[in-house]
């Protein structure tokens, strides 16, 4: 990532001081060391409508094939949708098909009576989705793909984009009708959908518990 330290400014947020937009071209400043954006790293749900430049896309998804994978298989494919209608229209589907599946645990119907809310968006009106998708059906494809997410999650975060994984879409996203639409062959699944955008508040803190190691043997 470049580092444009004359393009810092000195007001704003954190995030919003990290990425300056000039034209096509995007400045980095203040680019967070690996530690801090582990240790930073929010799932966000509040965005501006501002589009993520595609050169700043390309660069993600350069940072995201960087992810480790099963041997070497890489078997990611990646889906990009900027077009709003279309975010909209998943996400309709995507409210229905939950509401269609409400049983009778609590936690169904605290879902349920979230997507019969007329006004959410299962994507949070972010601007981009990347949809990570696989061809490949080997044992660890799935496992690949979302390592592939991480990194690139971690990646927007050092860069100010905001992120987050949407499970909810899964299913409308694996529908044969919205993987001919996304580019997705007929056989592949998609398997990590990922909103990306520039936050519009910053989200708090989510607790962590201690690691909860179970053994560590020693000689
Ligand atoms: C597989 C997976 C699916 C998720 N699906 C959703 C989702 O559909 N909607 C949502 O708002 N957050 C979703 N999340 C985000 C989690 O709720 C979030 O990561 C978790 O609460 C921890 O918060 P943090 O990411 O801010 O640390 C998902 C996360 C993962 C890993």
């Amino acid at each position: 990532m470049h580092v444009h330290a004359s393009a810092a400014a000195a007001v704003g947020t954190r995030r919003e001081r990290c990425v300056l937009a000039r034209g096509t071209r995007v400045a980095y400043v203040e680019a967070m060391n690996l530690h801090e954006a582990i240790h930073t790293r929010r799932a966000v749900r509040a965005y501006t409508p501002r589009r993520v430049e595609e050169s700043v896309l390309r660069e993600l998804l350069s940072a995201a094939v960087c992810a480790p994978s099963a041997m070497n298989a890489q078997p990611w494919l990646f889906a990009v949708v900027q077009d709003v209608r279309q975010l909209k229209r998943y996400s309709d589907q995507a409210k229905a098909m939950v509401i269609a599946r409400t049983s009778s645990d609590p936690k169904s119907q605290l879902y349920a009576a979230r997507m019969r809310d007329e006004q959410f968006n299962v994507f949070y009106n972010a601007s981009t989705l990347v949809a990570i998708g696989t061809a490949d059906r080997a044992t660890y494809s799935e496992a690949d793909c979302w390592l592939a997410a991480a990194t690139l999650m971690l990646a927007a975060c050092n860069v100010g984009i905001g992120t987050c994984p949407i499970g909810f879409a899964v299913p409308v996203l694996n529908t044969p009708e919205a993987k001919a639409e996304l580019g997705f062959p007929p056989g592949a699944a998609v398997v990590a959908p990922i909103v990306l955008g520039y936050p519009s508040a910053e989200p708090e803190p989510v607790p962590r518990a201690q690691p909860r190691i179970v053994s560590w043997s020693r000689p």
